[in-house]
């Protein structure tokens, strides 16, 4: 029986997904043979709430070198995480010579605007490419995992935390109690954790089965978050709804008592127990939309298949890996799916191994179908693709429910 990640308890899989490959495991055909596979099953543990997987690859096998994921290609997100840091500095930053940290901070997307405003700042950030790729851009950025360890180097060199910040960052550590240690030895006594994630909430409300896949060991929601930092010392003090990754939520936490907790916390828990997240049934439903989901694409693309129409994919997105896999879609669904990030270019999807072709493949020879992979940010999207809809083009999406646009 496997044991829950925060608690303790025993827990077990509400579901599988099957075999999966690594969601940003994207590779050429030679590598094919080797490709590494684990199971995706998630769970949901009765005692402290906290949907996590039961099994994950080494954080090592996904964050490493060559990670696929750069920050900085939606300009949608560009856009969030500017706001984000300016929202940040006007409402919870310090004043004395204030420091930030980010959690996993990537390309420097949202810490290069502390950077900017001479705010003293330090990125911790696991993988070497992106590092660098940040201090290209002035962002300080140390490469390492953060624990407790890191906690202890980072307050000696520069002293205690006003900010430590995250985004889509905590859903990818297993050991989050290290984490939520780590954050306790570094805060300043009226510092805050400032994180967000795509929440749980959503993920039950829209079916989108695809923000579970082996980099996001957690799907967070407000109960589980104030149990997981409430067992040390810290305490949640507010939530932020967020529209990013289709659909978020931001999470400010603080030292117990420090804080006024501001309503939203009780509302948005009130809203959880009304939508079940604290009870198993909750996720055997989750289980029956999910295969209904499946149903219901494979259906769609085999009659597309059928009818000899081109369908294409539209960003190959992490979260896509589930459904290819989940769902069975082949190259003889997907004829190659259009992205924009060049270290994807050329290569082919993890598991469904459907070629991966820059955007130009997709605007010089419109599909009769797009399967957007990349439905997060539709609205961005469709705005700039109305050429593909004015040339008769559909575009397929699946979240909250399979259907035609
Ligand atoms: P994300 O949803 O995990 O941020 O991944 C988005 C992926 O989709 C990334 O590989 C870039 C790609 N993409 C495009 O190819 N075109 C676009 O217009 C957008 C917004 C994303």
């Amino acid at each position: 029986m496997a044991k829950c990640r925060i608690c303790g308890n025993a827990i077990s899989a509400f579901m599988t997904f099957g075999r999966m490959p690594l969601a940003n495991g994207f590779l050429t055909p030679d590598q094919f043979k080797d490709e590494y596979f684990f199971e995706l099953a998630p769970a949901f543990c009765d005692s402290c709430h906290t949907v996590q997987l039961v099994d994950q690859p080494a954080p090592e096998a996904m964050f490493h070198g060559e990670y696929a994921f750069f920050s900085q290609t939606s300009k949608a997100m560009a856009a969030h995480f500017e706001r984000f840091a300016n929202d940040t500095m006007a409402r919870r930053l310090g004043k004395t010579d204030p420091f930030v940290v980010e959690l996993g901070s990537n390309d420097g997307i949202m810490l290069r605007h502390f950077a900017k405003a001479g705010i003293r700042h330090l990125g911790i950030e696991p993988s070497a490419n992106v590092a660098e790729a940040a201090r290209g851009q002035g962002v300080n950025t140390r490469c390492a995992f953060f624990g407790a360890e890191t906690a202890r180097e980072i307050m000696a060199e520069y002293g205690q935390a006003d900010i430590i910040q995250a985004a889509n960052v905590m859903c990818h550590i297993p050991d989050l109690n290290s984490v939520a240690e780590g954050v306790a030895l570094l805060l300043k006594p009226d510092g805050f954790l400032i994180f967000e994630d795509p929440y749980l909430g959503d993920v039950i409300r829209k079916t989108s089965y695809d923000q579970i896949y082996d980099e996001h060991v957690y799907v967070f929601s407000a109960l589980s978050v104030a149990r997981i930092f409430g067992s040390h010392g810290l305490e949640l003090v507010a939530v932020e709804p967020q529209v990013t990754h289709g659909g978020s939520m931001r999470y400010v936490i603080g030292r117990k008592g420090r804080h006024v907790v501001e309503a939203s916390v009780a509302a948005a828990m009130a809203d959880e127990r009304a939508l079940g997240l604290d009870k198993a049934a909750t996720y055997d439903q989750f289980r029956r939309n999910c295969e209904a989901s499946k149903d219901a694409l494979m259906a769609a693309l085999n009659d597309l298949a059928a009818k000899g129409k081109r369908v294409v994919g539209y960003g190959a997105t992490s979260k896509s890996t589930t459904v290819t896999q989940y769902c069975g879609i082949t190259p003889k669904h997907v004829e190659f799916i259009s992205d924009t990030t060049p270290t994807k270019q050329g290569k082919c999807s993890p598991g469904a191994h459907i070629p991966v072709k820059p955007y130009d493949a997709f605007a010089s020879s419109y599909p009769d179908v797009a399967l957007l992979f990349a439905w997060n940010h539709a609205q961005e999207i469709f705005a700039k693709e109305e050429g593909f809809k004015a040339s008769g083009g559909r575009w397929l999406v699946y979240v909250p429910e399979v259907t035609f646009i």
